[in-house]
């Protein structure tokens, strides 16, 4: 209820005091799912005060990872089938772990054997890249820090702030949709190059990780999320004035952070495309191409900011001819090891 800044997650109500007496909070996923959570990590973070581990469930499992019983671990899928995710839930619970699943399929495996879940009710995923489930599970974990912090007083200013946020989404996300025309012109610069960087950092940086799943998934073209923070560790060395590069540089946090990685990409002749906020005229004068998403609370620009590059990567992928929905080699339900 938005004029009452409640939030109720019915899956979850009956286990809030376990949850919030835990001692860690564990996200294990794949893929796009495994990004939702590198998204929201950080206000997770901040909301629960807690340690929140983000793993990818086959490196978990690899690793054999301590689990206690005092841990709650989120098993986070779409499909709420896929092979890896569903072995790490069940290595977890055998080490006595509360298991919370946040899936779109109600009656999925990964849903009959959590204790307890979020279903994220995107409706079904009909292609085989994931756009709208991954918007709604970073919704739900959001949802999911709001319900953690309702008790505390001091965090009681920054959920509302990011109340307010998801009441505004709706229109703002109608407003980045609007853009289409013009990330179809962008497409028709792109759709020959060979390769593609994302960069950004902060809340931003699962929106680089995620577009560039989206494009070498869809369009079949080399493409990499980076940390704008570790640009100087290697990346660097790509950038030259043929490299096709996008750079995120919002009104956030790590906004000069951001802007500091541009001028570094520009001393190398690179011609970043950007994303930014609406009206931020400092950096639109600093890039051939800027999108404007509308400003909005830092926590939630994620969902705004890889929008683009979901259009981006399905123009990209149209006009190479490839198949939007059923891309090469992959299969919607990962129900294999
Ligand atoms: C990417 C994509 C995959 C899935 C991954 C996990 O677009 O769809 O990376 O996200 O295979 O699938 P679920 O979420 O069903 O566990």
């Amino acid at each position: 209820k938005f004029e009452e800044q409640q939030i109720l997650l019915g899956g979850i109500k009956d286990y809030m005091q376990e949850i919030r007496r835990c001692r860690r909070l564990l996200f294990i996923a794949c893929g796009t799912s495994y990004h939702s959570a590198i998204a929201t990590r950080q206000l997770l973070e901040e909301l629960t005060e807690l340690p929140v581990m983000v793993d990818l469930a086959s490196d978990f499992l690899d690793r054999s990872t301590p689990v206690f019983r005092d841990d709650v671990c989120f098993f986070i899928s779409q499909s709420g089938e896929t092979a890896d995710t569903l072995l790490a839930l069940r290595y977890c619970k055998q080490h006595g772990a509360l298991i919370v699943g946040v899936t779109n399929t109600v009656g999925s495996t990964i849903c009959r054997e959590s204790h307890c879940g979020v279903h994220i009710n995107a409706g079904p995923e009909i292609g085989v890249a994931s756009t709208k489930a991954y918007t709604s599970q970073f919704i739900s974990l959001v949802m999911f820090g709001l319900m953690m912090s309702e008790d505390r007083i001091s965090k009681q200013a920054r959920r509302r702030e990011i109340i307010e946020g998801l009441k505004q989404l709706p229109d703002q996300i109608k407003e980045v949709l609007e853009m289409d025309d013009q990330i179809n012109a962008l497409a028709r610069e792109l759709y020959q190059q060979d390769s593609f960087l994302v960069m950004g950092r902060g809340y931003n940086y699962a929106t680089c990780l995620e577009g560039a799943l989206k494009i070498k998934e869809l369009t079949y073209m080399h493409s990499e999320g980076i940390l704008a923070g570790e640009l100087k560790h290697g990346p660097l060395a790509l950038i030259d004035k043929k490299m096709p590069v996008m750079m995120i540089v919002t009104r956030d946090p790590v906004f000069r952070k951001c802007w500091n990685a541009l001028e570094q990409v520009k001393a190398r002749k690179g011609d970043p495309i950007v994303i930014c906020t609406k009206g931020d005229t400092e950096t639109i004068e600093k890039a051939s191409t800027a999108l404007q998403v509308p400003p909005c609370v830092d926590a939630l620009q994620g969902i705004l900011t890889v929008i683009p590059l979901q259009l981006l990567s399905m123009h990209i992928a149209t006009l190479k001819g490839c198949d939007v929905d059923c891309p090469r080699n992959l299969a919607k339900s990962v129900t294999v090891e």
